[in-house]
């Protein structure tokens, strides 16, 4: 075993190993709208589904000091105006996503320089790109503060998913993921991996059935 205390390197080792064990990771496009209605749009991978009931989502978002509030616009339009929707990616638009990750100062809109098309949302102010195939309208729950990372925390409150890619029975509403075609980050800078490449399925059983299984072999 390699040991190592993650306190004494730096930075930039501690991203690579760190984002290279923790994987892969969802990416979330976020759009927000600033408080004088400039809508912003930009990726983030440290993001998760925390739960279902509610629904919760996170987003770590680092600090920017050269922006106001020290912020990341997407920070700091969350913190002004408790918004956001989450565009899901897929690999036909992560070279369009990729793009509006450059530090365009605020006033600019990202997602019209990566010329991706924005959809009125239902529940909330920003908008909801077109091209995801699907969008988690979310409103903000609460914000943690550590160190140089903003831990957003929302719920989502509307989604929309394209119709080609679901199908809702009443008691099975069912995702065609091979079809969405989602992409993650795996390793460090600029790696991604296709979701959907590998799969392979492990069911999950209960204790009762775990110890049956036990006392059969044993018999
Ligand atoms: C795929 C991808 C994932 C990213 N994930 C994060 C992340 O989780 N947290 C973060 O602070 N920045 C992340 N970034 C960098 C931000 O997208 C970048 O700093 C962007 O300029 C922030 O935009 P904003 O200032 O408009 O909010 C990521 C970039 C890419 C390309």
């Amino acid at each position: 075993m390699v040991e190592i205390d993650i306190s004494n390197i730096s930075a930039p080792n501690r991203y690579t190993l760190l984002t290279s064990l923790v994987i892969p990771r969802p990416i979330a496009f976020v759009t927000t709208l600033d408080e004088y209605g400039v809508v912003n749009a930009a990726p983030f991978s440290y993001f998760n589904l925390m739960g279902n009931d509610p629904p919760i989502v996170a987003l770590g978002i680092g600090k920017d000091e050269s922006r106001k509030l020290g912020l990341k616009d997407t920070g700091y339009n969350i913190q002004k105006t408790r918004e956001f929707v989450i565009n899901t990616v897929g690999e036909d638009i992560i070279e369009q996503v990729n793009l509006t990750s450059i530090d365009f100062p605020p006033e600019m809109d990202e997602s019209e320089i990566a010329g991706l098309t924005k959809l009125p949302s239902v529940k909330v102010k920003p908008p909801r790109i077109k091209e995801s195939a699907s969008n988690l309208e979310c409103r903000h729950i609460s914000t943690l503060e550590i160190g140089n990372t903003r831990i957003v925390l929302g719920e989502i409150i509307y989604l929309h998913i394209q119709k080609e890619y679901v199908t809702l029975q009443e008691n099975d509403h069912y995702v065609l993921t091979k079809l969405i075609k989602s992409v993650g980050r795996v390793h460090g800078r600029d790696f991604y991996t296709r979701a959907t490449s590998d799969l392979f399925r492990l069911s999950r059983q209960s204790y009762r059935e775990w110890k049956n299984k036990l006392d059969r072999r044993r018999q």
